[in-house]
């Protein structure tokens, strides 16, 4: 009794130390490790950016297929090869209905490609720019610091061409819905004819388990051998579609890598100051000893 009356102080100070030395390891591991659906601070800053959150519906669907990806885990990385092959399916196939409004070509050098590759990749699309001097929009190549183009002018028309809804734009679609990878990858391979008592609300929808009503709007968009990969691989419509995710992955989150780094650097630098302010505690408490 009397050692914990004479030391109170002490304890109380080192207690309260370690808490707070814990809270700030546990703050700082969910702020650069957790993902978004379960990270409040990362959501509100989603929904800041006007992304919706998928809409509930009480009929329950498929719980998306858990797929392994280079980029799960505290240490993950992007598959660079992946992601080069994923946006050749964008290019080739997404992009005639779906937009990529935040990615610019210049970003394309994050992923491999030379500067001179990704200034051949812009040039091959034609951007609406001006107005000119006469007041005119003309069309011009595109170039490293353009956006990639909308295959729609606005949401209206989208939707008028895509059964009455508009295709989303798919640049933060694998943070904007829970699960986002392996949703996206179970929702493109997902198509399976419907069971006999299912009764659809529209003849414009396809029967897909995945999506939050059983119905989708969006057709089939892969087919085995749709698109023709430079790097040999064979183009099944599962390859296709982990390659799409592996890419709309690094379109929602292109820093995900500086981030497991940084996480990982700042958790070492607290460990250390942890101990060194321990050991400079005991240093300076010392002299004050009874
Ligand atoms: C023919 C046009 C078309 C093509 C091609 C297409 N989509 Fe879609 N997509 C749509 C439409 C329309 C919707 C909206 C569906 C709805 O809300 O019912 C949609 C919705 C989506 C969604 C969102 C589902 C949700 O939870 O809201 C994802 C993800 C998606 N598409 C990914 C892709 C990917 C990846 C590709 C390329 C492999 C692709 N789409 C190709 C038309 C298309």
């Amino acid at each position: 009794m009397d050692f914990l009356k004479k030391n109170i102080d002490k304890i109380v100070g080192i207690g309260a130390f370690l808490i707070l030395a814990l809270f700030s390891f546990r703050v700082v591991l969910f702020l650069t490790f957790s993902p978004p659906e379960e990270n409040s601070f990362m959501a509100t800053a989603y929904e800041g950016l006007g992304i919706e959150a998928a809409p509930v519906v009480d009929r329950p669907v498929e719980h998306p297929r858990q797929m392994e990806w280079s980029f799960d885990g505290r240490f993950g990385h992007f598959d660079k090869a992946a992601v080069r092959r994923g946006l050749q399916v964008y290019r080739e196939v997404c992009s005639a209905c779906h937009s990529l409004d935040l990615i610019a070509f210049r970003n394309l050098t994050e992923i491999g490609y030379s500067v001179g590759a990704a200034k051949a990749i812009a040039a091959s699309y034609q951007i609406t720019a001006g107005p000119d001097r006469f007041g005119d929009m003309y069309e011009r190549p595109g170039i490293l610091a353009d956006n990639f183009p909308a295959p729609f002018d606005n949401p209206a028309a989208a939707a008028i061409s895509n059964g009455g809804k508009a295709p989303p734009d798919l640049s933060l679609m694998a943070k904007a819905r829970a699960d986002g990878p392996n949703y996206i990858h179970s929702l493109l391979t997902g198509y399976v004819d419907a069971p006999a008592d299912f009764i659809p609300n529209s003849d414009t929808t396809t029967y897909n388990p995945y999506f939050d009503t059983w119905e989708i709007v969006m057709p089939p968009p892969l087919f085995d051998g749709f698109v023709e990969y430079e790097d040999g691989t064979e183009a099944s419509v599962e390859q296709m579609s982990k390659d799409v995710t592996n890419f709309l992955m690094w379109t929602a989150e292109p820093n995900l890598e500086a981030r497991h780094e940084m996480g990982f650097s700042v958790v070492l630098y607290s460990l250390v100051l942890t101990l060194l302010l321990f050991f400079s505690m005991k240093t300076i408490w010392r002299r004050l000893k009874p």
